[in-house]
């Protein structure tokens, strides 16, 4: 009997509304990169020995390497087709085997790409407190004084930037690493720089890590460095590495089938930033420039300004000026409604958006029509919603809205990972004060846990989750995603 089936509604999807969709999002492609011509007929495997190897790597993939290497300021480059996610276990479970109970001391944003493997390969991950701006929702990157503090408190293997913030923020690099290096000559500074592939090639945009010194990166090329959605880049400088290790893990975690579509889109990114990214870059500097503008004379929304980031949080000391953040509360609105309503009504896709803001990330593609098309969008929205005259008793009330920032750590990951059965428990989150959490909760956007395992869920964490739940296109992954539960640590009361 012949089975019933269902056209591929993915496939539809993406060929019936993508493309009339303006972008101000990941994956920054840009069409006039090399391509590979016909995706689906050119899909090969690694059976083409004449390519050579990946992993090994050989053959050709030995050379585009080196080529990488060398346009991105580094010693040695892999490519990844796991992004940034991938690249991070690799180089944890790497890192685990090269130091025995290995400490890494990290600020409190990191993605959670960098918690799962901690978890994996038992390795203590130390946070410093988090900096952050209350009124715009943002993560702040730390201080350099909280870092030696840091450093000479907790005395780790490994210190863990995640420089640029998703919003753009960058510290002041070189000064770190310098310090670092002077006084601490083993540590090992490991920066997650999903967010900074294009930095190298724009003396308009911050110290990329590899030129700053770092002794490894991680980068989604695909996010702003004009790659496939899904491929990324590890950097790295000799000394502090053991390459052994490292490509023994790349070995183990990689897929044994790899995209070379996404493999090549790597390459060609490399080629274009060379050739042509420093152009590129500035023009999408100008866009940003002029979406800004356009935006901040409508009124009730405010574009967030580097002059007043650096003002306000002196370690900022760089900023990627390719993302533009608006405030939107005093339109009436939160973040949240202003992206649901310039996707659903307008077809323009902001990157990220929170309670305060949404993030307009200017991608390769980026022209000045997109421009003109979204100040006109966000002018409808800010006059439409004083129209209406919205009652902004629930917007007083997220004003107030703060993100806790004082997480205590009650166990040890380490310790938290290993617990079973009948010592965890599943309460109702409102009932949760004062347990320690047995799980991640991470909201996205922007996908950095809020709670991770052996922390304790404090009274604002469990109000801020309540709080947060009622927003409209709110995603938390969780193992309850509705939050009405959590799980927790069995029979240990703090409070
Ligand atoms: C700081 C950071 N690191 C790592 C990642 C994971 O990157 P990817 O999506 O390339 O796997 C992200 C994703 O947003 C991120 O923001």
């Amino acid at each position: 009997m012949k089975q019933k089936y269902e056209k591929s509604h993915l496939t539809y999807k993406i060929n019936n509304l993508v493309h009339k969709t303006i972008r101000w999002c990941t994956p920054s492609i840009d069409l006039t990169f090399a391509q590979i011509k016909d995706q689906y007929a050119s899909d090969i495997s690694v059976s083409f020995e004449s390519f050579g190897y990946p992993s090994e790597p050989s053959g050709i993939f030995k050379k585009v390497y080196e080529q990488a290497a060398e346009a991105y300021g580094a010693d040695h480059t892999l490519f990844s087709v796991n992004g940034s996610t991938g690249s991070n276990a690799m180089i944890l479970r790497a890192l685990s085997k090269q130091i025995p109970r290995l400490k890494i001391l990290a600020e409190r944003n990191v993605h959670k790409s960098i918690v799962t493997p901690c978890e994996d390969y038992r390795i203590n991950l130390i946070f410093l407190e988090p900096n952050f701006d209350q009124d715009n929702q943002l993560f702040i990157p730390n201080t350099e004084e909280q870092i030696y503090e840091g450093i000479k408190k907790y005395k780790p293997n490994v210190l863990l930037l995640t420089n640029p913030t998703y919003d753009g923020m960058c510290l002041d690099l070189k000064s770190v690493i310098s310090t670092v290096r002077k006084n601490y000559p083993e540590l090992i500074v490991y920066v997650d720089e999903a967010w900074g592939a294009h930095l190298h090639f724009s003396d308009k945009l911050p110290t990329s890590a590899m030129e700053a010194g770092a002794d490894i990166c991680v980068q989604s090329t695909h996010k702003q460095g004009g790659s496939l959605q899904q491929s990324g880049m590890i950097h790295w400088h000799d000394g502090r590495i053991n390459n052994d290790l490292l490509l023994e893990s790349y070995r183990s975690l990689a897929t044994t089938s790899p995209s070379y579509a996404l493999l090549a889109s790597l390459d060609a990114a490399r080629e274009t930033m060379q050739k042509r990214g420093k152009k590129k870059l500035n023009h999408m500097l100008t866009i940003a420039r002029r979406l800004s503008r356009g935006i901040n004379h409508i009124d009730g929304f405010e574009v967030i300004s580097t002059k007043y980031l650096k003002k306000n949080f002196p370690s900022v000391y760089e900023r990627d000026e390719t993302k533009v953040i608006v405030n939107v509360i005093k339109a009436g609105l939160t973040g949240y409604e202003v992206a649901h309503i310039l996707e659903k009504k307008y077809k323009i896709v902001p990157e990220i958006y929170n309670i305060k803001t949404i993030t307009f990330l200017i991608p390769f593609r980026a022209t000045f029509g997109d421009v003109q098309s979204t100040i006109s969008a966000m002018a409808k929205i800010a006059k439409k919603s004083k129209k209406m005259n919205i009652d902004t008793n629930t917007i007083e009330a997220n004003l107030n809205f703060k993100t806790p920032t004082k997480i205590p750590r009650i166990l040890e990951l380490n310790k938290v990972t290993k617990l079973l059965g009948d010592q965890l428990e599943q309460v109702p989150l409102n009932e949760a004060v004062g347990r320690i959490a047995a799980e991640d909760i991470t909201p996205y956007p922007p996908g950095i846990p809020m709670t991770i395992k052996g922390e304790e869920l404090t009274k604002e964490i469990v109000e801020y989750y309540l709080k947060l739940k009622e927003s409209p296109n709110f995603h938390i992954a969780a193992r309850d995603k509705s939050m009405e539960t959590v799980l927790v640590v069995s029979k240990i009361k703090l409070v």
